[in-house]
């Protein structure tokens, strides 16, 4: 097999996540044959460094043994069973973990597949909370510039016009104030503030993706406005989710990024990381009080009947146990302190480009922009093809590049991937 006979297959039957397929006719689909740590190898025997860790999901690298060998240990013993009415020893170790490791007073854990589910999953259940206590709050705050998710829910919540516009018209009803991200923190937090004062009554939640909007170019902000804006929502009855899909893990430099601002929310979402880049998996972690608003007589209509096939899958949740096991003996946290600390200094040196904005870092996430253009040039992708061409999977978002790999990224690895970057980037100057 070579690129090439994989390539004209997949394009005869396949339709590809967040593409428009007519570039296939110009951009390379790449064909992956296998991976072993941060290397993706093709079919015609290329390697590619995964700098964004297949979309942020990838954390020990891929085909990690350890990983792999909770795989094969759990496939052999029960790979799938329903879990109303069943449940099985993965999963509740897994949740019992997660409830410890978590911010204290998340004490209840529910399974959905992905990340979007797990979204769907919070907004309903709080909205459906204030539904058992007696009101009627349909709608929901975001953040301008936030990124949730593609089902239809997640989707409202988020505000990448890209993404949502098409859709607007069969969209649930939400409402985005301004991300400190963008404007200056107090900025946000009066416009916060305002839109709890007019709004709040019909306000059932307030969702952000904590300290990075991943998807929004990885725009980043201070732990502070995320102490504050709970505070805000506490004093108007409105419950916080917390985004940790992308951010968890370790990627902002805490397990969680929520510990940095001192907070528990009222709804924890977690996937991508949870099982290592493995398997689809997450999870929500509520309280006793969001628990025990659904806790009655089956009679009295209040339970949660939101479901998904694989929901808890023993395979996932034995692969997120594994990851679980190498944070426990491997100090990651503590290690990935060197590798962000050389993200820094590599970054330094994008500071003489003219044609580099913005750069900006958070725990074990960089990036920066790329200046001068018009968003229909596409430079991204002149970025993405020279990543390509030289061993790198960069994958700008628009004009932004940024570096997301996995935390076994060596420290040659790491030089490689910032020195492609910064050649890519230093051939657009005009
Ligand atoms: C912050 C955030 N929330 C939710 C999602 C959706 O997760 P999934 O793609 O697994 O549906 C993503 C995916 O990128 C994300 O970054």
């Amino acid at each position: 097999l070579t690129n090439d006979v994989i390539k004209n297959e997949d394009l005869e039957y396949i339709w590809h996540p967040c593409s428009q397929m007519k570039d296939y006719e110009t951009l390379p689909l790449i064909p992956i044959k296998q991976g072993k740590g941060v290397w993706l190898e093709d079919f015609d025997g290329n390697r590619y460094i995964d700098a964004v860790s297949s979309w942020w999901v990838n954390l020990f690298g891929h085909a990690n043994p350890r990983i792999n060998a909770a795989v094969k240990a759990q496939v052999d013993t029960l790979e799938h069973v329903i879990f109303a009415g069943f449940t099985h020893e993965p999963a509740v170790r897994l949740a019992k973990r997660l409830v410890a490791l978590t911010p204290e007073g998340l004490t209840k854990l529910f399974f959905a597949d992905n990340g979007s589910s797990a979204i769907e999953v919070a907004i309903k259940m709080s909205f459906h909370y204030f539904k058992n206590r007696g009101s009627l709050k349909p709608l929901v705050i975001s953040l301008e510039n936030s990124y949730h998710g593609e089902t239809l829910g997640a989707l409202s919540v988020g505000d990448v016009a890209l993404y949502k516009e098409t859709y607007k018209e069969i969209l649930i009803r939400s409402v985005q104030v301004k991300s400190p991200a963008l404007v200056s923190e107090d900025a946000a937090l009066s416009d916060l503030e305002a839109t709890l004062k007019r709004q709040a009554h019909e306000v059932c939640c307030m969702i952000i993706e904590p300290l990075i909007q991943c998807a929004g170019n990885m725009q980043m902000y201070s732990p502070s406005y995320i102490t504050k804006a709970k505070a805000l929502c506490e004093a108007y009855n409105v419950h916080l989710i917390a985004d940790e899909i992308a951010v968890g893990f370790g990627r902002t430099g805490t397990l969680f990024a929520c510990e940095q601002a001192g907070i528990t929310p009222d709804f924890m979402c977690l996937s991508k990381g949870l099982t290592g880049g493995y398997l689809p998996l997450s999870v929500v972690l509520t309280s006793d009080d969001v628990y025990n608003a659904f806790y009655c007589d089956y009679s009295e209509g209040k339970s949660f009947l939101h479901s998904h096939s694989y929901t808890g899958n023993p395979i996932a949740c034995a692969v997120a146990n594994a990851v679980l096991d190498i944070f426990e003996s491997d100090d990651v946290i503590e290690n990935n302190r060197a590798k962000s600390a050389q993200m820094a200094k590599e970054l330094e040196r994008f500071k003489a480009l003219e044609n580099v904005e913005n750069i900006r870092q958070c725990g074990m996430v960089a990036a920066f922009d790329i200046s001068g253009y018009e968003p229909s040039e596409r430079v991204g992708l002149n970025v993405y093809r020279y990543g390509l061409d030289n061993g790198v999977l960069l994958r700008p978002l628009g004009h932004t590049v940024y570096f997301m790999p996995p935390y076994t990224i060596n420290e040659a690895e790491m030089k490689k991937m910032f020195d492609t970057a910064y050649e890519a980037v230093k051939r657009l100057v005009r």
